[in-house]
């Protein structure tokens, strides 16, 4: 059992502040991922997981117990960093076998287990080659197990994979996934790359300035973004934010975009709306929820950008600039032309044009 659970955790540095008032709950088992651009504040909060760095505030609590004083060692915490730290004298087997030697394992179950992981991570037929002149994937490969076949009860890995190539990549996104279920360990994974966070995580939270903005599942935080920094980070492109304008006429309010066109609002965000002290309000689609059968919108197309079986279609009009993403079944604006389209009510997200927080509405 390893639920972790961070509570007002804050870390300043002199002045500034890397961490602020961090409040979240690790379930025992889950794979969370921390996600957010460089300098967000995600490995100051591992180290303090970890026990590397000391807390300015707040309490770190593992299955309940606050741990801030319990030095590194005897938190039970398995740690692969960003930039991974292999004995490279040694070999591929050796270095496999150093945790579990330090921990005093019998020589015939360091060799089962070194099998075992070997096996899993498929780093057999090297298993006596000198690290030293491995190429980076299998250095990367090499830094997961040796820290996974402590089996410990937290795992925590801190961008494990942005040194290595895409293919890689792809590779090691599914095997450590599986890996996890196979050993049932609580993950805390750091990452700036939305994908890795959304195709692995059962949770991601979502940090930027030293913040959690959200936390929730990759559909929920797809779906319904807190806010339009959450909103624009996740999916690839992110989500579009327009600026518009609220109008009334009978009983039917929507929101205008000048010059692209009039969006009637659903119920839902029509009473989500009145909490707005102004007209002003942003506009959120999906570029995926471009409906190109539909009408009432109209903008100019660029770029058309076909991508394998997706184009990015790149529309402006004066300020407001968008992107829709089509599949290959359907017939392409070309570039250079006014193009109409639109986009299904429910798909309609609407935020705050002055805090970026989401209008709360009917979730769907
Ligand atoms: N020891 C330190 N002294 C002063 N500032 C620090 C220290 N460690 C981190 N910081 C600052 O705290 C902020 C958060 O750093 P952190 O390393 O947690 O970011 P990160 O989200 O892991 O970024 P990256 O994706 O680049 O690894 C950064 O602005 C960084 O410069
Ligand atoms: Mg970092």
């Amino acid at each position: 059992m390893s639920e972790i659970v961070l509570e007002s955790l804050g870390k300043t540095f002199g002045d500034f502040t890397a961490l602020a008032d961090m409040n979240l709950t690790i379930a025992n088992g889950e794979f969370m991922a921390l996600l957010g651009p460089s300098g967000c504040g995600k490995s100051t909060t591992m180290n303090m997981i970890a026990g590397m760095l000391r807390p300015s505030c707040g309490a770190i609590r593992f299955n309940g117990q606050d741990v801030v004083d319990v030095p590194m060692a005897k938190r039970g915490v398995g740690f692969v960093f960003q930039n991974y730290a292999i004995f490279t004298h040694m070999s591929v087997r050796e270095n496999l076998a150093y945790g579990l030697r330090a921990q005093g394992v019998p020589t015939a179950d360091i060799k089962k287990r070194i099998q075992a992981f070997a096996e899993l991570l498929q780093l057999e037929s090297m298993l006596n080659r000198r690290a030293a002149g491995l190429s980076v994937n299998i250095l990367q490969r090499l830094a997961i197990g040796r820290s996974a076949i402590l089996e410990p009860a937290i795992f925590l890995l801190d961008e494990p994979l942005s040194n290595v190539d895409a293919a890689f990549r792809a590779v090691m996104r599914s095997e450590l996934k599986s890996l996890q279920g196979q050993f049932g360990q609580t993950m805390v994974y750091v990452t700036h790359d939305q994908l890795e966070a959304m195709t692995m995580a059962d949770r991601i939270a979502v940090m930027d300035h030293g913040k959690l903005l959200q936390v929730g599942t990759p559909l929920e935080i797809y779906n319904n973004p807190a806010d339009t920094f959450v909103a624009k980070f996740i999916g690839a492109p992110g989500m579009n934010i327009l600026q518009g304008r609220l109008s009334q006429s009978a009983d039917v309010a929507s929101v205008g975009v000048p010059g692209v066109g009039s969006i009637p609002l659903s119920p839902a965000l029509q009473s989500a709306v009145r909490q707005l002290t102004g007209p002003e309000v942003q506009v959120g689609f999906r570029p995926e929820q471009v409906n190109v059968a539909g009408a009432g919108l109209t903008m100019h197309v660029g770029l058309v950008e076909r991508i394998g079986a997706r184009t990015i279609v790149h529309l402006e009009r004066g300020e407001t600039t968008a992107k829709a993403v089509l599949p290959a079944d359907v017939a392409l604006p070309k570039a250079q032309s006014d193009w109409t389209f639109a986009v299904p009510q429910e798909d309609i997200r609407l935020f705050d044009p002055k805090s970026g927080q989401a209008l709360k509405a009917r979730t769907h």
